[in-house]
């Protein structure tokens, strides 16, 4: 057991909400999880190795268009909240939370390079008494198998000098009804002792604990959320095919089971998965599945199929063109929302990259509109045309050959695009409300 003298000192500057708080990677997760502890009373000490997320942070400005820099300047202000670059600083914190990105190589394998770095950085500084929280999405086992031998690699030994968890990040940027204080927190700590600890943190925090018997049951319900929601859009995805060839409309038929008031949840089809979370972290168990010499077939199908959606999308583009006597070479295509989700400016994985591309391949001459993407960035997996948004003008609309709806977002005026695009590929059932005019607006 870590010293009582040093649980008890970390457990009442928790409750006292003295205990200084370090959270490693200031991106969508880790940027509302600093504003949830100040919000509860505690100091941060935000780690970022972009200094230009640093810089901006000090003055007192967002990168993140949904969450807004008033409090910012306030905390960064009275030095409740300091951001710093300087890893050299992981001493000083009572708590550390780790949020940094864990993607995939370029052949579908878990890239635990940020995790590993983090955790070396920590490992180096690691002073008895500290707690130690993992947030990034993992495959089972990381926390012990990956994370506890290189903190030890420092010379502490957890249980007797440090205390370590895994509490899995639930984060929904751009949804106003559950910021991070009202998401339950799952927590699995790696003894007792560091369960204890970490649940006493949260509690301060967030409207619920939910305490599970080990870090492993904790990363597997994480991988679980995020492979449900990748299989169950993936069959949507599958069923949308199938019905447009009978002539039934998926959405119309979702709509309707939806009203059964138990046993059905409502997925939607749409041009592809995007975001960090799901086309990603299922691969983190299929991965893991091989090396336990089974294949996690639901999880490769719905990759399969969720993958395919572009090249169908980009199929449909070419018959509505058709309809009208056009063809794809040549035709000015514009993509209406950029940004993986609606209402905001992570383009992270999103399906439009992926069209665009096919686009260009078919020789289209394309353009965009994303206000929350004024200029498309550069991707690391995908080639993208160096555009920047297009104004939503009634002009620009009626140019176009064809309009690709990719992302509803909310500020869409849905009136003004079917007013004024004289052909229409609609991905999301934006336009589900219009009425007139339909003949011009393909579903897909
Ligand atoms: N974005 C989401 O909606 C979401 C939701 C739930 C869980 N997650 C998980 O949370 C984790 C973080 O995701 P994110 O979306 O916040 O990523 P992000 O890219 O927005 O932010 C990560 C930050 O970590 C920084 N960073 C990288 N390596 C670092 C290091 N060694 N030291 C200090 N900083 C470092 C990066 O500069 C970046 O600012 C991932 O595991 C992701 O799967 C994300």
């Amino acid at each position: 057991m870590v010293n009582a003298v040093e649980t008890d000192k970390l457990l009442e500057s928790i409750e006292q909400k003295t205990a200084l708080i370090g959270v490693i990677g200031l991106g969508y997760v880790g940027l509302p999880l600093v504003r949830a502890f100040l919000d509860a009373g505690f100091r941060c000490l935000g780690f970022d190795l972009d200094e230009t997320k640093i810089e901006q942070l000090e003055a007192g400005k967002s990168y993140i268009s949904h969450i807004d820099d008033g409090w910012i300047a306030e905390t960064v202000e009275s030095k409740a909240f300091l951001p710093s670059s300087d890893m050299s600083r992981l001493a000083e914190p009572d708590v550390i939370l780790i949020c940094v990105p864990t993607p995939l190589t370029q052949d579908k394998q878990p890239d635990l390079s940020f995790v590993e770095e983090t955790t070396r950085s920590i490992a180096s500084r690691l002073r008895p008494g500290q707690l130690v929280v993992l947030e990034s999405t993992t495959y089972p086992g990381t926390t012990r198998e990956v994370v506890l031998p290189l903190l030890e690699q420092g010379g502490l030994t957890v249980g007797s000098d440090f205390f370590l968890a895994y509490s899995p990040e639930r984060e929904d940027p751009g949804n106003p009804d559950f910021s991070a204080p009202r998401i339950p927190k799952v927590i699995g700590g790696i003894d007792e002792a560091s369960l204890r600890v970490a649940r006493a943190l949260y509690g301060q925090v967030v409207v619920e604990t939910v305490a599970v018997s080990s870090c492993e049951i904790a990363e597997a319900c994480k991988i679980l959320e995020n492979t449900y929601r990748s299989i169950n859009i993936a069959m949507v995805n599958e069923l949308k095919l199938l019905f447009q060839r009978m002539d039934i409309d998926i959405w119309e038929v979702i709509e309707a089971a939806s009203t059964k008031p138990f046993g059905f949840q409502p997925f939607y089809p749409g041009p592809g998965l995007g975001g960090h979370c799901i086309p990603i972290d299922p691969f983190y168990l299929s991965w893991l599945a091989r090396r336990h010499e089974m294949t996690a077939q639901f999880i490769e199908l719905a990759g399969e199929i969720n993958s395919s959606m572009p090249a169908h999308v980009v199929s449909r583009l070419v018959e509505a063109l058709g309809s009208v006597g056009k063809r794809l070479a040549g035709a000015r295509v514009g993509i209406l929302g950029v940004a993986y989700k609606p209402n905001v400016d992570d383009p992270r994985e999103s399906p439009a990259f992926k069209l665009m591309e096919l686009l260009t391949e078919g020789e289209a001459e394309l353009s965009y509109n994303d206000p929350y993407i004024p200029q498309l960035p550069k991707m690391r997996s995908f080639d993208v045309p160096s555009l920047q948004s297009e104004e939503l003008s009634p002009d620009y609309l009626s140019s176009l050959d064809c309009l690709l709806i990719v992302t509803d977002h909310d500020v869409y005026d849905w009136e003004l695009v079917a007013e004024h695009a004289s052909l229409i590929v609609d991905t999301r059932n934006a336009l589900a409300s219009v009425t007139q005019d339909r003949a011009k607006i393909w579903k897909a």
